[in-house]
């Protein structure tokens, strides 16, 4: 799909790899919808960036976890900039079950985030997209939706539900919207700051390539599963730097 002056949404879009998603779509020539839910400053800030590179850009906040901030981001969105013609479902969490108390909280949080927000906000943008006749969803799932991942279930689970997601719209909505999925390895982002410095030597030593992913290479493949790769759809790239490849640890 040619991405000059298209409309990409990116949840989460403020930091980590979702920032490295929308400031690669907006090099790819696209204008970029920023969400977020807390990081508002950064989310700004981004969108000055995007201008910078010559695009349009507005941060709109919502939880895309609940069903009316989705529609409402949809519409803010499509007001602002126009149709949303590439949507990048980002945003996730992973929130430590309590060692000895109920995990109702954390589970549910986490799967309402990573699996029906991702759901939500493919739903939201998936009938413009086929009445126009064309559009692409890019879920970023992990993994850890891939391998056993004992540390934390409920992510693992969310996870691979996004894999099967992403399968499973592709089929209802081909051929007009193709849903592709990006599987990333540990990336260097908030989300792997808590590791310690010999935690993260043991996974690097697990890890082919040697060392974590960079956002912007996640960016990088977005912005192309997003341009070029225009008969692909159902399938989730795994960025691992190989470390599937002999059961590295998974994030
Ligand atoms: N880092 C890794 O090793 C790794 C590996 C594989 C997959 N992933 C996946 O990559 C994605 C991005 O992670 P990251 O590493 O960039 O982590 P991060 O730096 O912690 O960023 C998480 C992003 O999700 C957003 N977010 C969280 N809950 C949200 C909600 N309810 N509504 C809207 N936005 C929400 C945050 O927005 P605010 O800051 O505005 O709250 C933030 O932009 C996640 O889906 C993660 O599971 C990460």
């Amino acid at each position: 799909m040619e991405l000059a002056d298209r409309v990409a949404l990116v949840t989460g879009g403020a930091r980590g790899i979702g920032r490295a998603c929308v400031l690669a779509l907006a090099r790819a020539g696209c204008h970029v919808v920023v969400n977020y839910l807390t990081s508002e400053e950064a989310a700004r800030k981004v969108c000055r960036e995007v201008e910078a590179l010559g695009r349009r850009a507005v941060a709109v906040r919502a939880d895309v976890a609940a069903e009316q901030e989705v529609e409402r981001l949809v519409r803010t969105a499509t007001d602002a900039l126009g149709p949303v013609d590439a949507l990048v479902n980002n945003a996730g969490v992973e929130v430590p079950l309590p060692a000895g108390g109920s995990p109702g909280a954390a589970w549910d949080r986490v799967l309402a985030v990573n699996l029906k927000g991702a759901y939500l906000c493919a739903r939201a943008v998936a009938p413009g997209m086929k009445a126009r006749g064309q559009g692409v969803i890019i879920n970023i799932s992990s993994t850890a939706g891939l391998t056993a991942y004992p540390e934390a279930p409920h992510y693992a689970a969310s996870k691979a539900g996004m894999i099967n997601l992403t399968r499973t719209l592709a089929l209802a909505w081909a051929p007009e919207v193709r849903v592709v999925g990006i599987a990333p390895g540990w990336t260097d982002t908030a989300m792997a700051a808590g590791l310690s410095a010999e935690e993260k030597t043991i996974i690097c030593e697990s890890i082919p390539l040697g060392r974590f992913a960079r956002p912007e290479e996640v960016g990088r493949l977005a912005a192309f599963l997003a341009a070029e790769a225009d008969y692909m759809t159902g399938h989730t790239v795994v960025l691992d730097g190989g470390a599937l490849l002999q059961g590295g640890e998974s994030t």
